[in-house]
């Protein structure tokens, strides 16, 4: 259990009003190498980010979230508790690819946006630098369960699309299954031109979301709505991303992930054995149009 913002993270960090780096106010709980209680600033409009309980907070400096992100907010931090047992049958289908396309993480500095409980955050320790971010406190503090040893990893509450970072800091930048969640094109733009200044040249951002697959196409189920829980949900085809991602980065690679085989559920196979299944999908042109999950793989320059 981590409940510290470690002190090495402060460096790529800026105020959200204008950009300037943050430093350290006052400490109310810290050690050498991390910040439990107290508090970040700006020092030129001195606007000040809590951290509490190891976790540092944009969300009193950004505007005012849109309605649907609000309703995904509370219903985020409403189901933390059972998040990773919802999505664990897929974890042999999803997982490896994903991070297969991020490639050696070890060493690297990377930022992880709407990590949520940190199901992929978890399998990245070893990276030399890690800024989680997402704005469902309560999965956060499931997060912080997770991470043990020296590891850097730094959380923070915000909203990805407000949030910014230094230029030219991470290597690496993640979203598994968030962009879907956001609510029009004009946001996601915002949020991918953070990616862009945030990553060093050459950096690479794996971005993972719904894909609205042909099961889903075929029984004339939509392509945009609301779950049950009332969070704001787009299926994306492959096109369609890479199309929304090419209008900010000169090079992106698509691949459909996460495919169910038809009536191979009914066998009853080891979950493992699903996932070799799947990746060996992922190179069959019909099979993988039933890919659960877009994955693009992007470069900034
Ligand atoms: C489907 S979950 C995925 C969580 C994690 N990446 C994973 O794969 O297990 C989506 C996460 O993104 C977060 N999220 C969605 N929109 C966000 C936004 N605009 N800013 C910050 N976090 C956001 C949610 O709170 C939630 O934790
Ligand atoms: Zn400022």
């Amino acid at each position: 259990m981590r409940k510290y913002y470690p002190k090495q993270l402060v460096k790529p960090l800026v105020c959200l009003k204008d950009k300037q780096g943050l430093i350290i106010g006052n400490l109310e709980k810290a050690a050498d190498d991390g910040i439990t209680e107290g508090e970040l600033v700006c020092p030129v409009c001195h606007s000040r980010y809590p951290i509490r309980q190891g976790i540092l907070d944009f969300s009193n400096q950004q505007n005012e979230l849109p309605e649907e992100m609000r309703i995904e907010v509370a219903a985020r931090d409403q189901a933390a508790g059972g998040y990773d047992k919802k999505l664990a049958s897929r974890y042999y289908r999803e997982i490896p690819s994903t991070l297969k396309a991020l490639g050696d993480f070890r060493g690297q500095r990377i930022i992880e946006y709407g990590c949520g409980t940190g199901r992929l955050t978890a399998e990245l320790a070893g990276a030399e630098q890690f800024l989680a971010i997402d704005f469902s406190r309560a999965s956060l503090l499931k997060l912080q369960e997770k991470i043990s040893g020296p590891a850097a990893l730094g959380a923070a509450l915000g909203d990805i699309v407000q949030f910014k970072t230094a230029p030219d800091y991470f290597d690496l930048a993640l979203s598994a299954q968030v962009i879907e969640h956001i609510p029009d094109a004009a946001k996601r733009r915002e949020f991918f031109e953070n990616v862009r200044e945030t990553l060093k040249s050459g950096g690479k951002f794996v971005c993972t979301a719904y894909h609205y697959d042909y099961r889903r196409r075929r029984a004339g189920q939509p392509q945009e709505g609301f779950h049950p829980s009332g969070i704001f949900y787009h299926y994306f085809t492959g096109k369609e991303l890479k199309q929304e991602l090419s209008a900010v980065f000169p090079s992106v690679k698509i691949k459909l992930i996460d495919i169910s085989w038809p009536l191979v559920w009914r066998l009853g196979l080891p979950a493992r054995f699903e996932g070799s299944l799947s990746r060996l999908a992922e190179r069959l042109p019909g099979i993988r149009q039933l890919g659960h999950l877009v994955l693009a793989e992007v470069r900034k320059r």
